[in-house]
């Protein structure tokens, strides 16, 4: 893919793209991997979007054990080993990581699923969290307090972005990337889609709402705001963010109901370290209540 194409610096919160720090813990100057317990900040310390990579599969065995039994159902209607895999690999990093903040062991934390499929938890807890996927990406948001939701989508399965805007888009935004040039209409398209998306899974709709239902400023180069939410009188003042991962191909946002959330902190999750750290020292990663 030509790099001019690739989801580059849009604004999001008055800065770019990518404006967010991260950190990839496979960079030689990263040190040793550290169990999730030390590495994961607190939501308190404000949002933080977790990085996985889904196809890391030294860590399946623990995997597989932290997930509960409807999980473990699950894993079973998907089509392909592949798919299953990643399900499985998704929904334990979001334990691992759900445990450290909760000090919860990863199959002790309490996850149901909500009216339309949003995951979240069965005990009072002051956290908010969501996951998306792409291929072998996962996202898992964290935070304190108030709904965040969460989108990513590759560029690479972007070829009209136009025409899907046209067909799924509020006319506004779709009369903004028309007129935009081709490489930063894709830019455009994916931020418009992953922040649409991305407030329509903090509300816990979906896309059982269509995408219209929420109007965001689609031209990349001005600040990102919210021009419409579900319902009609709803504040408009959430926090969005269009944070850069370590894969440029991947546009992601984050959404929280709330106005000025401290900056999202992008850091990547290392399964497959939490695994061997775990399975090698056997001990738990955190205590069980
Ligand atoms: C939420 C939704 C938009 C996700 O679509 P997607 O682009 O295929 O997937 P993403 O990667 O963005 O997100 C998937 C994750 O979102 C989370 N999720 C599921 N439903 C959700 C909802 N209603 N709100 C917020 N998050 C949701 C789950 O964690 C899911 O991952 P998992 O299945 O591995 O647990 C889509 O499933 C949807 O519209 N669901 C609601 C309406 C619906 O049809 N519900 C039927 C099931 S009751």
């Amino acid at each position: 893919m030509p790099a001019a194409s690739r989801p580059d610096r849009t604004t999001a919160r008055g800065s770019t793209f990518g404006g967010s720090e991260y950190e990839h813990r496979s960079q030689p100057d990263a040190g040793p991997p550290q169990p999730v317990t030390k590495a994961a900040r607190s939501p308190r310390d404000g949002p933080t979007l977790w990085v996985v990579s889904l196809d890391d599969l030294a860590g399946e065995p623990i995997c597989i054990q932290v997930l509960n039994a409807e999980e473990r159902r699950r894993t079973h209607r998907f089509h392909s080993r592949r798919l299953a895999r990643r399900y499985t690999a998704g929904r334990a990093a979001l334990r691992m990581l759900l445990g450290a903040a909760l000090d919860l062991a990863p199959q002790a934390v309490p996850l149901e699923t909500g009216p339309l499929g949003k995951p979240q938890l069965a005990c009072r807890a002051s956290i908010s969290f969501n996951l998306a996927h792409c291929d072998e990406t996962a996202v898992i948001g964290l935070t304190a307090g108030d709904e965040i939701g969460v989108d990513i989508e590759s560029s690479i399965h972007v070829h009209d972005p136009c025409r899907v805007a046209a067909r799924f888009f509020a006319p506004s935004e779709t009369a903004i990337l028309a007129a935009l040039a081709p490489d930063l209409a894709t830019t455009a398209f994916l931020r418009c889609w992953t922040v649409k998306e991305a407030v329509l899974k903090a509300l816990g709709v979906g896309l059982s709402l269509s995408l219209d239902a929420v109007v965001v400023d689609a031209d990349p180069r001005v600040p990102l705001r919210l021009r419409r939410v579900p319902p009609p009188g709803r504040p408009l003042d959430w926090t969005l963010d269009a944070p850069l991962v370590p894969d440029r191909r991947l546009a992601v946002a984050v959404a929280i109901a709330a106005p000025e959330a401290p900056t999202t902190s992008v850091r990547t999750f290392d399964l497959e370290a939490f695994a061997v750290t775990r399975s090698s020292r056997r001990r738990p990663l955190a205590r069980a209540r």
